[in-house]
């Protein structure tokens, strides 16, 4: 069961064990991570928005063309940066690090 690391913009780390076909928002919100994700996958929001590690970065398929668009309205977007909803987990992301790089505001 792969393991990821959650890292809030307070600096807080939160190491949460994926279940098979989950996606990154899904396991953060199921362990009470804060993040947004205010459209709720369907990929109309960038609230989600998540800077992954280098290493388990190029092992993620790349993102789809719209997921790219909505990143462009990202705040502080970075060359590893994703979508939570987005990004399914598997095998090969176990030990990867995820910061959630702004506070949301409701
Ligand atoms: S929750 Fe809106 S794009 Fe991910």
């Amino acid at each position: 069961m792969p393991k990821i690391t959650f890292i809030t913009a307070d600096g807080a780390r939160n190491e949460v064990a994926a279940k098979t076909g989950e996606t990154l928002l899904e396991m953060a919100r199921r362990a009470d991570v804060e993040i947004d994700g205010a459209c709720e996958g369907s990929l109309a929001c960038s609230t989600c928005h998540v800077v992954v590690d280098d290493a388990h970065f190029s092992t993620l398929p790349g993102p789809r063309e719209d997921e790219t668009d909505m990143l462009d309205l990202a705040f502080g977007r970075g060359p590893t940066s994703r979508l939570a909803c987005q990004v399914v987990v598997t095998d090969e992301l176990d030990g990867m690090a995820a910061a959630i790089p702004e506070p949301f505001e409701i």
